[in-house]
């Protein structure tokens, strides 16, 4: 699914050089490595502020600590995603909504958000999935018009834009992760928290850091999430090829749309006019889903199924909304199949796997006529 050996190779001096770097200075926790990454982070996305913190999930827990998300809250988002989302807010006491999506994009459908908004309704967190933005300015103006935090889960879309701004600072707080695979992966953990308001994540970096500005003299508390010197001196390399690993990418997807071109079986992925996909994923739609995962698994083409089961059917869930209905999640969830997608693909995988791919559908119109 994905080629990190061959994204390192291509620049295994620099990234070497970096590591060397860190070991020389020998300071593995804060100072300038850390400082420096996060600047050129802000300057990359255009914003005011980041905070590198542990990961991903650490970023979406210390955002609703910041926001003073309470036992008991309601925290809206989307049931189409990777469990981190409503795992932070579950960890928190809160109680995970989950608004359906849209059919097209995936992500969180913003007609579906208003009528789940209760008194306890205390965040919003579209999440923009496999690297596009969510509808950002209806989920904006529902929030605003409720006084009702957002925070943007940007874990797999750094980079994207809507309407022509980069994702992650339109509203109070937008997270990221630095998961291996991610657009933008550490070699290791890691994540950020971005705000463009000084005095939030000014809130954000006391809660990530034990609650301290100054060494022992902790104010509130806190957690210990940070993003390491090793980990910020590779990504600050790495975020220099960010654009290059992009168009990669964009490049990859728009040879498997050409591949694909307007088979009748296979809805290839949507993007919105005013969007910029940076596709972390290349998701389709299928007949027979798991009958072509198991045909490609024969074959040997990597493949992987995001999301099988979505949030509101697992088991950590399920009890507690056994009365909530989201059909285009659940559609969503029995037809999708994600594609390999990297800065490495050559057309010749790409012939291979989509030919491997037209060849079942092919068998399945026979016996389906027949
Ligand atoms: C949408 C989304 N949010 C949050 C996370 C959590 O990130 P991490 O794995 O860095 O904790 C992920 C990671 O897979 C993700 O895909």
């Amino acid at each position: 699914m994905v080629d990190l050996q061959g994204q390192y190779l291509a620049i295994k001096d620099e990234i070497n050089a970096a590591i060397q770097s860190i070991l020389d200075a020998t300071q593995f926790i804060k100072g300038k490595p850390l400082t420096h990454f996060e600047n050129d982070l802000c300057a990359y996305l255009g914003c005011n502020h980041a905070v590198g913190v542990g990961n991903g999930t650490d970023a979406l827990q210390i955002a609703f600590m910041a926001l003073g998300i309470q036992p008991g809250d309601e925290i809206i988002t989307s049931p189409f995603t990777f469990i981190a989302t409503a795992e932070a807010a579950a960890l928190m006491g809160a109680v995970p909504v989950f608004a359906d999506i849209d059919p097209q994009t995936y992500n969180i459908d913003p007609a579906q958000i208003e009528p789940l908004i209760t008194p306890k309704t205390k965040a919003i967190v579209p999440v923009h999935l496999f690297g596009q933005s969510a509808d950002m300015d209806p989920i904006l103006e529902i929030a605003k018009r409720h006084n009702i935090p957002v925070i943007e889960d940007c874990a797999q879309a750094i980079g994207a834009t809507y309407k022509g701004k980069k994702i992650g600072y339109f509203a109070e707080y937008g997270t990221l992760s630095f998961f291996p695979s991610k657009n933008l992966g550490a070699f290791g953990d890691g994540g950020a928290i971005l705000s463009n308001d000084e005095e939030l994540l000014g809130q954000a970096r006391l809660i990530a850091n034990h609650g301290s500005k100054k060494k022992y003299h902790n104010e509130i508390v806190g957690i210990n999430s940070r993003l390491d010197s090793l980990q910020a001196a590779i990504l600050q390399v790495k975020l220099k090829y960010l654009d290059q690993y992009i168009a990669a990418r964009q490049e990859a997807a728009q040879r498997y749309d050409t591949l694909f071109a307007d088979h009748p079986m296979i809805t290839t992925p949507y993007t919105a006019p005013e969007c910029n996909h940076v596709f972390h994923q290349y998701t389709i739609r299928v007949p027979k889903r798991d009958a072509l995962s198991a045909f490609l698994k024969e074959r040997n083409v990597p493949h992987a199924i995001y999301y099988p089961v979505p949030l509101h059917k697992l088991p950590v869930f399920a009890e507690s909304m056994k009365d909530v209905h989201l059909p285009e999640t659940d559609r969503a969830a029995a037809e999708v199949i994600s594609l390999p997608m990297h800065t490495e693909l050559t057309e010749e995988q790409q012939v291979y796997i989509t030919t491997t791919i037209k060849e079942f559908l092919e068998t399945e119109t026979v016996t389906l006529t027949s």
